[in-house]
């Protein structure tokens, strides 16, 4: 039905280009219509490449082409063979050896949407050219391997105009590294910057600056801050000094993503980069924090090293992600931070690994390249990059990343390139371990003990669980951290690692008197499904001993999510152990506030859907939402005396800083708000709202009061306090939609999406209303089938403006199997709706078209 199929294309096709570029040299003529671009190109010959005579093939989308020539010869029009994918000149006009190439297009920036290759945003230019956006700048073979040195020239009358690289004159770039074209960028408009500097460790002196909106300077100040220890944090820690004069950093409004790396001159999602203790939230501090740091670190892996082609994503994603989660574990809590991690990969990466659209962290095809900026290619691959580290350990892991520098620096590599470096540095065979970058689906790791004549042995074994396209699965290479303890909570032996490689193997961990007590699988040390038949006492023990932060935790949400998971299927009851237990946590002195709040949170309704689909049940969402509410009123009634002195004693004196230490008291003091709201009718959380002097608390004392139905006045405050400020504003949307009450949620959205505000072309307005209301399971999986609905209609329309977004936000729709057949049928209705849209883009066809396989 649909018109032509568009291609799939396949790592196995990969060829070398026929010829590579040294120098590109681009003048820009800006106009908001009618933008003039100018490339010179020199080529010169693949000599690997010996089937030739070769056409010369470029890329390019939406470009109207006005001259072209060859070695300064017009091609004569009739000569370029044009289509909807780029062009191509005919061998015969192509001077085998190398050429230079010049061409004049015309590009209308107004007119793009998609917001990918030139377009604007609220008055100013920018660029977004990965993964195969410079295709719509100007002809070009746009792939990774292709790497030149740019000097770009900018005409405009913008006050601001910039590039990438060193600043030549205004307007001038010359940037002298190398690169791909998807790290190409511009940005021009009526910017202000906010200023500092950097000297590195070998002294190079860095002009370091943040553009934005004039009034926006003031919302700099903790960028920058991060930028800094993100410098630093990549000499020390991995030896890589910064290697330009100038970084720069851009924050623009709309953006299909968090940020892009472009070389030297990155560019932001707004909500990214601003932020002030009014406005920002400590979790935005913290993600900025990240986001700062994850941009940065990609100048080395990432530009330096690159990309071979779009199959070797990983290689750079994984990788920075793997060193933007140790900086802030640096920066902050590596205990805390790896609970946070491990949250989000299981309810993204997890998720996405267990349904219709699981691939590779190494994916073998795609149809649109965009598709797979996925949490498996970030989050898992930054799992491998952390099992591989352990494996190897410290020492090895430092000097294999110092030989990739060292062999690969200025190259376009693949995952082969990586492991052979951490084969060579440790002497290692790593042919098993790569397994986990080609094959899909979550591991299960399924633990049996075994206590007899005084020894102790663990009896592991694993197995993959089919995926689309995969359907048997070889061992993998597991790291298995395991401590033992002691009947009094110590530790009865020390640490040890576990190396699972077989499908099952037992472990002899030696003589005890008596049986201990094991915490497998400690700081979550590969990203698996753990199946242990562990009885509630033992969780609780662990709860209350275990030395390592992350499994003392997951023992308590295991706890919890046990007793939700028999709660929503109607056969459990709360246990009053685990209240007694959560009680002593939460007040416990000892421990660092921040866990405590995640020690205190209990499982989201998407984290005890899953626990059920596990089970072979289907999950009923109100079922869910009641469990998940009934726990936390028993926990608020068995606390009650000690609630109130608990959200004192985390208050935090004096003018408000978002570090660590005091982020963690406000998480906890949140948390016991929340469960306060419960018995005290809302009065502590109005007061915090009217007392707020910093967002996050505003913002916590306004979701308490929506999600126990209340919380008009505030919310109706709240907006005429921000409506002018779109950062915050999001917020607005996003809260009233993830907190909302199951039955009132579809009218509150869809009240909500007629709201002046909701400029719904704006990709992070969109988001903060469809996101999270779709995200919120009770609400969203009404029975009627309406709220399926509600998101089709908005995919639909966002499709025809921005496939991108549109194709990312499909993904929602990802779990329909796990429902009953009613809802099955409902969510199948509206997914065939997209699928026969008229014109769908192929980044949402190829979503859509997964999912229902
Ligand atoms: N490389 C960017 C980052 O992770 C993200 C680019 C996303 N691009 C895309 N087409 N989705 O830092
Ligand atoms: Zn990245």
């Amino acid at each position: 039905m649909r018109p032509t199929q568009a291609p799939t294309i396949r790592l196995s096709d990969y060829q070398e280009p026929a010829f590579w570029v040294d120098t590109v040299k681009l003048s820009f003529d800006l106009d908001p219509t009618a933008t003039r671009v100018t490339s010179k190109i020199t080529f010169r010959a693949n000599d690997t490449r010996t089937d030739g005579p070769h056409d010369l093939k470029l890329d390019g989308r939406n470009l109207k082409l006005i001259t072209a020539s060859i070695n300064g010869n017009a091609i004569p029009a009739d000569s370029i063979l044009q289509d909807a994918e780029g062009l191509t000149i005919p061998s015969d006009l192509v001077p085998q050896d190398g050429f230079t190439w010049v061409a004049e297009v015309e590009i209308n920036p107004s007119a793009n949407t998609a917001l990918e290759g030139l377009y604007m945003s609220n008055g100013m230019y920018c660029t977004q050219c990965e993964a195969q956006g410079f295709r719509k700048i100007t002809f070009y073979p746009d792939r990774p391997d292709v790497m030149a040195t740019f000097d770009v020239e900018i005409k405009g009358d913008a006050p601001v105009l910039l590039s990438n690289g060193n600043k030549l004159a205004h307007g001038m770039w010359h940037d002298p590294w190398p690169k791909p074209a998807y790290l190409f960028a511009l940005v021009a408009g009526d910017l202000k910057s906010y200023d500092d500097t950097f000297t590195t460790a070998s002294g190079r002196h860095v002009d370091l600056q943040i553009f934005v909106r004039d009034g926006d300077q003031d919302k700099c100040a903790y960028a920058m801050d991060a930028l800094k220890r993100s410098m630093k944090w990549d000499e020390q820690v991995y030896g890589r000094e910064y290697d330009l004069d100038l970084f720069m950093i851009v924050a623009v409004d709309d953006f299909n993503m968090g940020a892009m790396e472009n070389k030297g001159l990155n560019i932001f999602n707004s909500k990214y980069v601003l932020a002030s203790p009014e406005t920002a939230t400590d979790v935005d501090f913290e993600r900025i924090e990240g986001i700062i740091a994850h941009e940065y670190f990609h100048n080395w892996t990432g530009n330096r090293i690159t990309c071979r082609d779009w199959f070797q994503l990983c290689l750079k994603e994984g990788l920075t992600v793997f060193r933007d989660q140790t900086f802030t574990g640096d920066m902050r809590s590596h205990g805390v931070k790896r609970i946070d991690d491990v949250l989000q990969l299981r309810g993204r990466q997890f998720r996405e690994d267990a349904g219709p659209l699981a691939h590779p962290v190494r994916p073998e095809e795609y149809i649109e390249i965009n598709n797979f900026y996925t949490a498996t290619v970030y989050e898992k691959g930054a799992e491998v990059i952390g099992m591989l580290k352990l494996l190897v350990g410290d020492e090895n892991y430092r000097k294999a990343l110092d030989l990739y520098f060292d062999r690969h620096d200025g190259q376009a590599c693949t995952i082969e390139h990586w492991i052979a470096v951490f084969e060579d540095a440790t002497g290692r065979d790593l042919a098993q371990f790569k397994r986990w970058y080609s094959q899909a689906g979550t591991p299960t790791l399924s633990v049996r003990e075994e206590f007899a004549n005084g020894r102790y042995t663990l009896h592991l074994s694993q197995s993959t669980p089919p995926t689309p396209g995969q359907p048997d699965k070889l061992p993998l290479v597991i790291p298995v951290r395991v401590g033992l303890l002691a009947g009094d909570g110590s530790e009865a032996a020390p640490e040890q690692l576990l190396e699972l490689t077989q499908s099952e193997q037992s472990f002899d961990l030696g003589a005890f008197d008596e049986k201990p007590v094991p915490s497998i699988l400690r700081g979550f040390s590969a990203p698996v499904i753990l199946k242990h038949d562990v009885d509630n006492a033992t969780r609780a023990f662990l709860f209350a001993h275990d030395s390592d932060p992350f499994n003392k935790w997951e023992a308590g949400s295991a706890y919890a999510s046990d007793m939700l998971v028999k709660m929503a299927l109607n056969d459990g009851a709360i246990d009053a152990a685990y209240l007694d237990a959560i009680h002593a946590v939460a007040l416990d002195d000892a421990l660092d506030p921040a866990f405590r709040a995640f020690a205190v949170g209990l499982p989201s309704e998407e984290e005890i859907t899953s626990a059920i689909v596990a089970l072979g049940e289907k999950p009923d969402p109100d079922a869910i939402y009641t469990a998940r509410n009934a726990l936390s009123l028993a926990m608020a009634e068995k606390m009650a005396d000690d609630l109130p002195n608990l959200y004192t004693a985390m208050q935090v004196d004096g003018p408000y800083s978002p570090d660590a230490e005091a982020a963690g008291k406000r998480a906890l003091a949140s948390t016991a708000l929340g469960l306060l709201t419960k018995l005290d009718g809302g009065k502590t959380a109005a007061k915090q709202f009217d007392n707020a002097d910093n967002m996050t608390l505003q913002i916590s004392a306004l979701a308490a009061l929506i999600r126990a139905g209340a919380g008009e006045t505030q919310s109706a405050a709240f907006y005429d306090q921000w409506k002018s400020d779109n950062i915050v504003l999001d917020k607005w949307f996003a809260i009233q939609a993830s907190c909302a009450t199951p039955d009132a949620g579809l009218d509150i959205v869809q009240k909500l999406a007629t709201h002046p505000d909701f400029n719904w072309k704006n990709p992070n307005r969109f988001r903060s209303l469809i996101g999270p209301f779709a995200m919120n399971p009770a609400a969203f999986h009404r029975i009627d089938g309406k709220g399926y609905q509600f998101l089709a209609d908005w995919l639909i329309k966002l499709d025809a403006i921005n496939p991108q977004t549109t194709a990312r936000m499909a993904g929602l729709f990802e779990t329909w199997k796990r429902y009953d057949k009613k809802r099955q049928t409902l969510i199948t209705g509206q997914l065939r709706r997209i699928a026969d849209t008229k014109n769908l883009s192929k980044d949402t066809s190829e979503i859509v078209g997964k999912i229902l396989g």
